[in-house]
């Protein structure tokens, strides 16, 4: 069984992570998507929470599925004896960071190779970040996010919620 681990922060998940996992969906037998603490940034939502938001969003993805580890992505991958990891790349600025992550993971594991899908063209610019400016400042999330984690990220990171 061909298995690909799509790790990430996914703090909150984006209608552009929520492509990527779909398009590795038909490439794979099993998808686990997984989300990981990211040393460089302060999340919005626990693990838990993330994971909760993608297991609503993948529900209809048959071959998806959603966990989290606090660990090494490479222990991970030897652990559920993953064929790939696969990363969205979504502009040439992703792929220096990108590739260096893709060389020390082979390097820790080396049954495991990275591969990587192009964003669309619509979802180019979309980051987590980028919603969490958006929805902090009371805008239109609508086409950012899955409908259904809409209200979860408005209700936890709009600043006018909190005012109220
Ligand atoms: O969505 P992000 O924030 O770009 O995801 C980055 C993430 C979480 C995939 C990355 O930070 C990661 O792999 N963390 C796990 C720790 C690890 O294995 N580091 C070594 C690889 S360089």
């Amino acid at each position: 069984m061909k298995i690909a681990v799509c790790p990430g922060s996914f703090d909150p998940v984006t209608v552009g992570h929520l492509d990527i996992i779909q398009r590795a969906a038909k490439l794979f037998d099993k998808v686990i998507v997984l989300v990981m603490p990211n040393a460089k940034k302060t999340p919005a939502f626990t693990l838990e929470e993330r994971v909760d938001m993608i297991r609503r969003s993948t529900a209809q993805m048959e071959n998806v599925e959603a966990d989290c580890f606090d660990g090494l992505l490479a222990d991970y991958t030897k652990k559920v004896k993953a064929t790939a990891i696969v990363k969205g790349l979504r502009a040439v600025s992703d792929y220096e960071y990108e590739f260096q992550m893709a060389l020390v993971n082979k390097e820790l594991n080396a049954d495991t190779e990275t591969v990587f899908i192009n964003a669309v063209h619509k979802n180019m610019y979309l980051s987590s970040s980028i919603v969490k400016q958006v929805a902090y400042f009371g805008g239109d999330i609508s086409k950012f996010v899955p409908e259904c984690v809409h209200d979860i990220v408005k209700n936890r990171l709009s600043k006018r919620e909190e005012d109220k």
